[in-house]
């Protein structure tokens, strides 16, 4: 596997499989990969020639620099675990090299509809950096699909309509979620948990199912089945921030009658927030 730190080199060998005819995946990652982030690579293998994951910390989606400098950043780590999953590129680019003029007066990239609801009420201004550094990526990488967790389906959502609101040549893949064996969605936070919340965390899965499966069930309205998840969960002593149910294909308030819907939660359990999603759709 070869380590690209420079555009104009990245560009270089994606110029030269494009002269061979060949098809290109990318994977942003913020790096401290996990089996999550590598099944990701695995998707991306099976759908086109080469593969490249870029490892990007991204100060513009931080809204507290505490964070930030708190990132775990593992770089020799990630770099063996791709090497183990035959990644063909890891794009390593600097702060200086993504925003050589700082970040002040960058042009940012608003998804309007996605950035102000859910995730994005509690972190101001974080899906903005989001977008803006994927779409920095995409153009630095040009390939030719991009693959992205359904574990953050907001995400997803919002990087699916920035790329069709700007005619952006790139096809967007959802890949499932990536989950411990009791069931929690895998998460490079997971680390910060204690063995008694590792526990409990696996709760929160537990809760989407009982949610589905309430919502299949069709006895109890839909802010009756919130409610009662948010109680459920704050007995287990969860700090939940929503159980909301919305509709999977734009995120908006799911009312009676609508079929494809997405079960979103976030919650902190002790220091640690954790989120985790379900798609429910009734027949
Ligand atoms: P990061 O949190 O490193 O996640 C990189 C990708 O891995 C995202 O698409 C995320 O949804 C996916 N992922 C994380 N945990 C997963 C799991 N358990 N199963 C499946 N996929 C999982 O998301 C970001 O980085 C950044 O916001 C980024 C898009 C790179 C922009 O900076």
């Amino acid at each position: 596997m070869q380590r690209i730190e420079s555009t104009a080199a990245l560009r270089a060998q994606v110029k030269a499989w494009r002269q061979q005819n060949k098809t290109i995946a990318f994977v942003p990652t913020m790096g401290n990969l996990h089996r999550g982030h590598l099944s990701l690579v695995d998707r991306a293998k099976a759908l086109a020639d080469y593969v490249i994951v870029s490892v990007f910390v991204n100060p513009l989606q931080f809204d507290d620099p505490t964070d930030l400098s708190a990132y775990p950043r593992t770089i020799e780590q990630d770099i063996q675990k791709l090497t183990s999953v035959d990644c063909d590129v890891v794009f390593t680019p600097t702060v200086n090299v993504m925003y050589p003029n700082g970040m002040t007066n960058h042009t940012n990239v608003t998804v309007p509809n996605m950035d102000d609801k859910l995730c994005g009420l509690n972190r101001p201004g974080h899906f903005d950096g989001v977008a803006t550094v994927v779409i920095k990526l995409f153009n630095m990488v040009q390939a030719d699909l991009a693959v992205f967790g359904e574990k953050d389906y907001q995400q997803l959502l919002l990087i699916k309509k920035m790329v069709h609101d700007l005619n952006f040549p790139i096809d967007i893949i959802g890949s499932p979620t990536y989950r411990e064996r009791n069931g929690l969605a895998m998460s490079s936070r997971n680390q910060h948990l204690s063995d008694d919340e590792y526990d409990k965390a696996a709760e929160l899965h537990k809760m989407l199912l009982t949610v589905k499966s309430q919502l299949e069930q069709g006895n109890l309205s839909f802010s009756e089945i919130e409610q009662q998840a948010m109680a459920s969960l704050a007995d287990l002593k969860f700090i939940p921030d929503y159980v909301d149910v919305r509709r999977s294909g734009d995120l908006e308030k799911a009312e009676k009658g609508d079929k494809q819907l997405r079960v979103l939660v976030a919650a902190r359990l002790g220091s640690t927030r954790l989120i985790d999603n379900i798609a429910c759709n009734l027949a």
